[in-house]
Parts: structure tokens; sequence; C-alpha cells
């Protein structure tokens, strides 16, 4: 038994993410958390929205609201989604709370102690029609490098260049328009992460087993060009963390707040508080603190793989950089993006499957099976509705949901709703119960290093073993002439279907969930010992027939869907 602290990248609050996000991160994240304390570990996870920045100032003020009140809101409906879709966060938290505001000030100063802050005077789009200085998505014009008409002042879409405002040709500010803009000297905090550059390099050098995505975005930014360039954390706008040196002022930064990237990954640890605060834990530093017994944590993070540079890099910074004994991270999980159907998910063209979108249509379990057995680990994958239908009706319908609703049939009919006693074991038995257990150590393995797919592709053929045992024992036909044979095989394949349902659990919860009711069990230990995991629903143990486990998708609804969703939402 172990200590586990596991965070998710925390969503923007700008609206409901698409299932693409869902997979990049959160989706993953559960899974892991969900597999771990299945396995008696005592684990924490974290997850929460990231309010700051100009990505919600402009939603706000698109929705015509003040952004404290579109953000609340947003996060009530971004909770409301994450519970749909089953995350079992330990405290879903906001980046916007007194907790993170506090320890994100309290980091700036003790960085500025350690000397890597510095303040730098620079030339900063200025419009007069809106009385402000225009940051990144405040302001939009061409790109210099592509020739993109809508690149916006921190980053090109089109090619992806990180860029200046002062970069763009023809800007124009993104609130009213105006083009009236000029270039006015302002004060911005540094933080100096080339001087890091030497301790962060060991670091990732060190790291073992890392997966080759993390590794490989980490060292290109730490090597590229000038190597790891200085980052401002301070930002000209009005809702956000503002700067403070811990609880002091910080002269000459008045009215200014810290970056998004820079509050955001704090919220991590502040996450942690806010769970204390809302009586869920006593003990945050117990997490956090090396010197409060954190040592023991093992902390992993799950991330799409645009977030890697901030979390093998800025936040290290911030962390190592601090001279203070706080948790680094000790596994990065990233992912490839999920495309969607032909193209890219898109929020601002409403491309692709939202979340809310997603529960409207089908259950938690479908999705959650589906992605997670697709998840883009090694290279992006792509959604399609026919790989979708195929999916669902194969895996989930026909091997799983059918498994269950055949063998509690019959033997509701041919024996009675109650596992039934007569018969023995032999060599069939034992052979399913070698391969079985073959395949569960492997799935095990897989879920230990976080390899998704292979996890999903063996649990799927343990599925199937289940299967093929049926198909080759034929209870239906031993019952004819040798009835105690058929009934030992089907209090077998009982026990079958509780066994399966405690190790889907993780990836489908709901319908582990109803398959444990229907069996009428809540022994949910996992089966170390096959053997004696296939003896946990004892000979007169009463079950009832479960519920259509998982429905399969009509040609007409896949044809339906695709042609709903290939279009703009609003
Ligand atoms: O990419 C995103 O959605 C960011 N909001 C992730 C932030 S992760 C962390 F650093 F907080
Ligand atoms: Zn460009």
């Amino acid at each position: 038994m172990a200590r586990h602290l596991i965070t998710s990248a925390i969503p923007y609050i700008n609206g409901i993410k698409h299932l693409g996000n869902l997979v990049g991160s959160q989706l993953p994240a559960d899974l892991y958390a969900r597999y771990l304390r299945a396995r008696g570990h005592e684990v924490l996870f974290l997850c929460a929205t990231d309010e700051h920045g100009t990505p919600a100032e402009l939603a706000a003020a698109k929705a015509g609201k003040p952004v404290a009140e579109y953000c609340a809101e947003m996060w009530e409906v971004q909770a409301k989604l994450a519970d749909g879709f089953r995350l079992s966060f330990d405290h879903f938290g906001r980046s916007s709370s007194t907790q993170n505001h506090k320890l994100t000030q309290h980091f700036a100063g003790v960085l500025a102690d350690q000397g890597l802050i510095r303040e730098v005077s620079e030339t900063q789009m200025y419009s007069k029609a809106d009385g402000r200085y225009l940051p990144d998505r405040y302001i939009e014009g061409t790109c210099p490098n592509c020739g993109f008409d809508s690149a916006r002042g921190d980053q090109c879409d089109n090619c992806t260049k990180q860029l200046d405002p002062v970069d763009l040709i023809n800007p124009h500010s993104t609130i009213s328009g105006s083009t009236d803009l000029e270039m006015r000297e302002t004060k911005h905090l540094y933080l100096r992460q080339s001087e890091m550059k030497d301790q962060l390099e060991e670091w990732i050098d060190t790291r073992e087993g890392w997966p080759v995505l993390t590794t490989s975005i980490a060292k290109k930014w730490l090597n590229d060009g000038d190597g790891l360039q200085d980052r401002g954390i301070t930002r000209d706008l009005d809702w956000g963390v503002p700067v403070q040196r811990g609880d002091e002022p910080w002269p000459g930064m008045e009215g200014k707040v810290f970056y998004v990237w820079f509050d955001a990954p704090i919220e991590y640890i502040a996450c942690s508080q806010e769970w204390v605060e809302a009586g869920k834990g006593d003990d945050w530093a117990r997490w956090w603190r090396t010197d409060k017994g954190a040592d023991d944590v093992r902390y992993t993070q799950f991330m799409g793989k645009d977030n890697v540079p901030f979390h093998t890099l800025s936040f290290p910074v911030t962390i190592l950089g601090s001279g203070e004994p706080w948790k680094l991270v000790d596994y990065i999980k990233s992912f490839n993006y999920l495309n969607y159907d032909g193209g890219q998910f898109s929020t601002s063209r409403g491309r692709g499957v939202f979340m809310d979108q997603a529960l409207e249509i089908l259950p938690a379990d479908y999705w959650r099976w589906w992605l997670l057995s697709h998840a883009p680990e090694s290279s992006d994958s792509e959604f399609t509705w026919e790989n979708f239908q195929i999916s669902v009706n194969k895996d989930l319908a026909d091997v799983l949901g059918n498994f269950a609703s055949r063998v509690t049939k019959f033997c509701r009919s041919k024996f009675s709703e109650a596992v039934p006693e007569a018969g023995t074991y032999g060599p069939d038995e034992d052979r399913l119960i070698a391969a079985l257990t073959d395949k569960l150590r492997e799935y095990e393995q897989h879920m230990e290093t976080i390899e998704v797919r292979k996890a999903a592709a063996a649990l799927r053929a343990a599925w199937v073993l289940g299967n093929e045992y049926l198909q080759e024992v034929a209870p239906w036909t031993t019952f004819k002439t040798d009835p105690d044979k058929a009934a030992a095989q089907i209090r077998l394949a009982l026990n079958l279907i509780r066994l399966y349902a405690v190790v889907s659990a993780p990836f489908i919860p709901d319908a582990s969930k109803q398959l444990l009711d229907a069996m009428q069990t809540d022994d949910r230990n996992w089966p170390d010992d096959v053997p004696s995991a296939l003896a946990a629903l004892p000979a007169g143990h009463a079950f009832a027939v479960p519920e259509v486990t998982f429905r399969k998708i009509t040609d007409d609804e896949r044809a339906e869907w695709q042609e709903r969703f290939a279009g703009v939402r609003e």
C-alpha cells in the first residue's frame, strides 16, 4: 500500500470541453486513480478549473457577465459534467480560490528572495479606444511567420509560433476592433528560468521511464535556440491573482496580475488546501511537503502534449527555485491529440462532440470505454462514428454485456436465481483459470505503467476468455446429458461476472456497479488469486438477471449523430 497523488491538467473555465480534452487528461487520470484505489492504495486525486487569463475574461464578456459570476457558473457546469462522466476527483477546485491567491503570491515572494525574478521594462500594445493594454488574446493580427490573418497576441493558431503582440502585422483589439493602438512602456516581472537550466536538465535526465513524448518535448524547449528563455509572469489584466510579494505590495506592479500559466499549476497544491477547507481531508501538507512526509508519495500528472513544457520546465522552476521542500512530480503522463472524423475537434467552430452532448446521447461508460481504449498515446488518434459503433457493439454489448445476460438467464431458466451447487471443476476450468490469471497479471502490469490502450486490450482479452470458455463447454448442451457438470460451469461463469465487474470498474464504473448489484454482492476484492476469486459467490448465493448492460448503436443512430455533430455549435 502506497500513497499516490494524482493531478489532471486543470481545464480552462471558458466553456464546455470536448471529448479530445477529456481523453487528454481528466479521463486517464480518473482511470489510474480508480485502479490504484481498487488495489488498496491511498489516493488523492485533484483537479480544478483554470479561471484566470484572457480566455476567462473574453468568454465572460461574450456572455455579457461579470467575470467572477461567469466563472462561478461555469465551475458548476464543469463540475456537473465531471460527475456525469464519473470523474472521481477527491476535490474539484478553482484556481481563483483564496488559497491559490495566497500560495501564488507566496511563491512569487520566495522566488524573488532567491533572486529568480527580475523586473523588465518593455513596450506593450495599448488601445486608446479601450483604455487598456492588450495582452495575449485581446489582440489579433496577421502572423509575421505564415501570414495567417487571425493570429493572436501570444500565439499563431495556424503555424503555432509563439508571438508577442508587437510582432503582429495590422493588429486590432479583439474587444472593440479598434486599430488605434500604440506602444507604451510598462514594467513586468520575468521568471529567470535560464538560471535554472542546468538544474532542470539534470532533473529531467535522471527521470526514469518517463514517456518519450514527455521528455522529448521538455528537451526540445530546454535546448531550442538560445536555450530556456526567461518568461514574463505578469499581465495588465483586471482578473487574476494581484501581483504581490507574499503579503506585501510590489512597488510598481499596482493593478497587474500574475500570468495564468504562473498561477494555474500552483492550484494543484492550493486545491489540496481547498480539499481540507471543504472538510474532506485533514492534512494537505503530508501530500505536498517533503518535510511533512510527502517523500513517501508518488506524484503523477496527466496532461495533453501542449501542456508539457509548462509542467516539465516552468512549474518545476517555481518548485525548485523556491528553495522550499515542496514535492516534485514523479511521473508525467502526456497524450497526443484526438482528432474528430477526418479533421480536428474545434471549440471555436463547435466541431466534434462536447461533454454535455455526449452524455445526452449515451451513458458515460460507452464514451469512457471508447476514449480510453483509443487513447492517443503513441500518436494522434481519431474518433469516427463507425469505429465508435463497432467498439461499443462488439466489446461492450456482444462480449461483456452478452456474457452476463446469457449466463444469468440460463441459470434462471435451468436452475434458479441462485448459484448452483452441483458438480466439480475439471481441466476446462483449470485451463480457463490459467489463461485468465495470465491476462489479469498483464492487465495489472499495463495499469501500473499507465499504458492505457494496452490495459484496455488486456481487459477486453480477459472478457473474451470467458466467452470462449462458455462457447467451448456449452452448458446448454452439457445440461441435457450431465446437468451437474453444467451446474459447475454456470457456477464458475456467475463468479466470472463478479470478477469482470471488479476488474473493469476503472474503465466502466457504472456497468461494474450494475453487475455487482445484479450479483447481489459488494465484494470488490481484487482477484489476486483467481481460483479463490471465482469462489467468492458460494453455492446458494442469490442473484438477479441484470437489465441490459450495454445496448447496441444502430446504423440509423450512427448516421444521425455523424450529421448532427459535423456542424457548428453556438
Ligand atoms: O490547457 C489547458 O487547458 C490549461 N488550462 C491547463 C492548465 S494545467 C495546469 F498547469 F494547471
Ligand atoms: Zn503563423
